[in-house]
């Protein structure tokens, strides 16, 4: 599967937490480059190696494979902060970061947090890491690229210039920054980062001209994108695989394979629209069994059935060869399976993603249940209904299901 001068791409095609860690883990060590392009450390997952536990929020996950590069693209919002701390598990680490990204600051975090209490009943639920902040200083021209780290002077006048221009918004969301601490944090930024800082879109073309195996790294999914996810409860990035043209500076037509990964069930952390949660004792069961908490914040995530409508619309926007179902043995010792087939909008029964998707109601089909799948690494050996199971999603979803889950372990891992 591995494009030489096109580099194949990752991509989470539900709400985000789909088990792409898993994926990209196990895939890292056929590439020699692992990029992230888009996101900052509202992404997070934890991986086990050699029995030692690394959490991963920026650093992108080829740094598992001691001879990848990590490169972190100019789509990505970078805390200097949470880079740096994480950066500290890996004594030897291969980075490059994009001179282009742009950085998330204190004052970003502080507003994402107030604004969200403004909000109030409308509030997005966001992991409060200051992600919509700066992205929007970046759309509206006002950012903070991490390459002006060179200049330090010049860094610090911008940055208490933007602080005294903005002071009147900071001062009626009670929000304080200490600017006597700016110099001394930035030059610690400076310190930690500046090393690895350089133009990574030169370094790619030049990679990947010379035959380097590139692997692109999404993070969040399709459904909280920015332009086509359920707006306004989605995250401030492009999550499909075009973002990554856009992030890293490779034209579309560098892209190779694209895989999409969606859970064999669904899950959303935060608030908006979601056709298929289940609000009863099987959502309860699917959340203890999937353990589905969230890495970055801790929060539990709301958890539903397969939605096979909103799956092949993501496969289809990010244009996916393949499709890995994960967490397929969450479904394990559940009598009877649900999978949204089609949404009934005003009595009408429709088989695409309206803007509106929170006034639909799903209309299911039935499975019935199985006992066993974990652990399970031939397809033939699934039992007889979880094998129906992932003929009829591969229908449903008109995408091959070329990669099956059956637990955390890197090896328990069906491929067809
Ligand atoms: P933000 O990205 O922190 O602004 O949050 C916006 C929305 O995206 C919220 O609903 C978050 O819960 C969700 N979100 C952000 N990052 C992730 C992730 O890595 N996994 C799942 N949901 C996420």
């Amino acid at each position: 599967m591995i494009n030489k001068n096109r580099a194949d791409l990752i991509v989470g095609i539900q709400w985000g937490d789909e088990g792409k860690g898993k994926i990209v883990d196990s895939l890292a060590k056929d590439y020699d480059i692992v990029v992230r392009y888009q996101g900052g450390h509202n992404a997070g997952h934890t991986i086990v190696v050699d029995g030692k536990k690394y959490a991963l929020h920026l650093i992108p996950s080829g740094v598992l494979n001691p001879k990848a590069t990590n490169v972190i693209g100019n789509g990505v919002v970078i805390s200097p902060e949470a880079l740096i701390k994480e950066m500290k598990q890996f004594p030897d680490l291969n980075l490059k970061i994009s001179d282009s990204a742009h950085m998330i600051l204190e004052h970003h975090s502080l507003l994402d947090i107030a604004k969200e209490k403004l909000r109030g009943k409308n509030a997005i639920g966001t992991t409060g890491r200051g992600i919509g902040p700066a992205y929007s200083d970046k759309v509206a021209r006002n950012g903070f690229r991490i390459g002006e780290l060179e200049d330090i002077d010049s860094l610090e006048e911008r940055l208490l210039q933007y602080l005294e221009q903005n002071s009147p918004i900071f001062k009626s969301l009670e929000i304080e920054i200490d600017k006597r601490t700016i110099r001394e944090k930035l030059e610690l930024y400076r310190e930690k980062l500046l090393p690895y800082i350089t133009n990574t879109t030169n370094y790619l073309w030049n990679e990947m001209d010379s035959g380097s195996r590139v692997l692109l790294e999404g993070a969040q999914g399709t459904l909280l994108d920015i332009d086509h996810g359920t707006y306004p409860f989605v995250t401030s990035s492009s999550t499909i695989s075009a973002g990554a043209s856009i992030g890293t500076g490779l034209s579309p037509k560098s892209i190779g394979n694209v895989i999409g990964i969606a859970k064999a069930y669904s899950t959303r952390v935060g608030n908006g629209p979601f056709p298929t949660e289940d609000f009863g004792d099987d959502g309860e069961k699917l959340r203890q069994q999937g353990h589905e908490f969230g890495t970055t914040t801790g929060r539990s995530r709301r958890c539903g059935w397969f939605d096979a409508v909103a799956v092949k619309h993501a496969s289809r926007l990010n244009g996916c060869d393949s499709l890995s179902l994960m967490k397929l043995d969450v479904l394990d010792g559940f009598e009877k399976i649900k999978v949204c087939v089609a949404y009934k909008l005003d009595e009408k029964e429709i088989s695409y993603l309206p803007t509106n998707l929170d006034e639909v109601k799903p209309v299911y089909i039935e499975f019935d249940g199985w006992e066993q799948s974990e652990g399970v690494r031939e397809f033939d050996k699934l039992p007889e209904n979880a094998q129906k199971y992932i003929n009829e999603l591969e229908k449903l979803i008109e995408t091959p299901i070329s990669l099956i889950s059956t637990s955390p372990d890197r090896e328990d891992t069906i491929q067809r």
